[in-house]
């Protein structure tokens, strides 16, 4: 029992109760984030188990978070310290939407050699930018 509101007080923490609006919005912007993740484990899911379906519905769900990371909004989450970032961010969610476009292409025309090229240059935005930003 207490488990159990232990884990609805962290949901309210999670989703609910504003705090202020930066925390707010670095929240969501995590949360998309973790949206990114998941639509990359699919579409590589997807690749694999050669599910063109799967893939695309990954691909989807990708494009569907880039419209906040070409936003100002993603300034949130950008150290304010570091003026390209921004330059930065806008450029990498190009590319993401660039070669997610491209790989919808690729797969409904059956080229599985190019979609999987495509993958890789979306996996190399994600990573270019944490090592960038992230300071990893
Ligand atoms: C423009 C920069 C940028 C791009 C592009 C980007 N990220 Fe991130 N990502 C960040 C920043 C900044 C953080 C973490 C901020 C922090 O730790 O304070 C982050 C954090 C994360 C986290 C951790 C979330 C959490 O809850 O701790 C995941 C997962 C993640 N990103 C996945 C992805 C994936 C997948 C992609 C590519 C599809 C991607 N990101 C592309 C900037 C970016």
């Amino acid at each position: 029992m207490k488990k159990v509101l232990m884990a609805l007080a962290m949901t309210s923490v999670l989703f609910g109760a504003p705090n202020g609006a930066g925390t707010d919005h670095r929240t969501m912007l995590m949360k998309d984030m973790r949206t990114m993740l998941d639509a990359m484990e699919q579409i590589q899911r997807g690749g694999l188990y050669s599910s063109s379906d799967d893939m695309k519905a990954g691909v989807k769900k990708l494009q569907g978070t880039l419209k906040t990371l070409e936003s100002e909004e993603i300034k949130f989450i950008l150290p304010k310290d570091q003026v390209y970032a921004y330059k930065f961010a806008q450029k990498t969610a190009h590319m993401l939407r660039m070669y997610s476009d491209d790989m919808i292409a690729s797969i409904e025309a059956g080229r599985m050699d190019d979609a999987l090229e495509d993958y890789t240059q979306l996996l190399k935005q994600c990573t270019s930018c944490h090592i960038r930003i992230r300071n990893w």
